[in-house]
């Protein structure tokens, strides 16, 4: 797959409008919203069939997706605050949240809905160096590695993995309504 060389430059987010995309339970792309195309400069047709790894930011650490993938494979939700890389290997940060379509006979997931909108600055300032640091801790001693620092992060500030991303992120009053009316509409 082509990887784009990364770019210290930040593509700015509409507050307004969401990222959506939908996979497989492979992670296959299958949907891509308007939005999604015109930020990460792919084409629908290059995007559908395609690994949702197409975005992926070589700054992700490894245990990021581990740990969502852990949650949604148990048909849960998990918001995530995430590095993407597009085309053009500039990058936009976003605040995801997932919804998992389950087939009413089998109760088997069939589907993976993601909805992302624009990270806020906090989150984006506060995970930055985290992710940095979980990165580093990868190439020493892999995820295993990383996944300790993260469980003793969380166990020293007191505080859970929901627990903590919900307060970088937080939406509140009419944000709220509206995300939660948006993930309805495509769920
Ligand atoms: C619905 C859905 C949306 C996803 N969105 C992204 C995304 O925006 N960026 C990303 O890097 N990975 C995303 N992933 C995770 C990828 O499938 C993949 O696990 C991740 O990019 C790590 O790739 P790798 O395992 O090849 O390193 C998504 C997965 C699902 C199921």
């Amino acid at each position: 797959m082509h990887r784009p060389t990364p770019t210290n430059k930040e593509i700015k987010l509409s507050s307004k409008r969401y990222i959506v995309s939908k996979t497989d339970t492979k992670g296959i792309i299958i949907y891509s919203n308007d939005y999604f195309v015109e930020v990460c400069g792919y084409s629908e047709k290059e995007l559908l069939g395609k690994p949702h790894s197409i975005v992926r930011h070589p700054d992700m650490p490894k245990i990021a997706f581990k740990l969502m993938w852990d949650r949604i494979n148990k048909g849960e939700n998990m918001v995530a605050v995430v590095k993407n890389l597009s085309k053009s290997g500039d990058h936009y940060w976003v605040v995801t949240d997932f919804e998992p379509k389950i087939d009413p006979l089998s109760k088997k997931i069939i589907s993976h809905t993601a909805f992302r909108r624009a990270a806020p600055k906090k989150a984006k300032e506060t995970v930055e160096p985290i992710y940095a640091k979980l990165l580093e801790l990868e190439k020493e001693g892999g995820m295993e590695a990383s996944e300790k620092f993260l469980h003793d992060f969380l166990k020293e500030n007191n505080t859970t993995y929901d627990d903590f991303v919900n307060s970088l992120v937080q939406e509140q009053g009419i944000f709220k309504l509206f995300f939660t009316t948006m993930k309805k509409l495509f769920s």
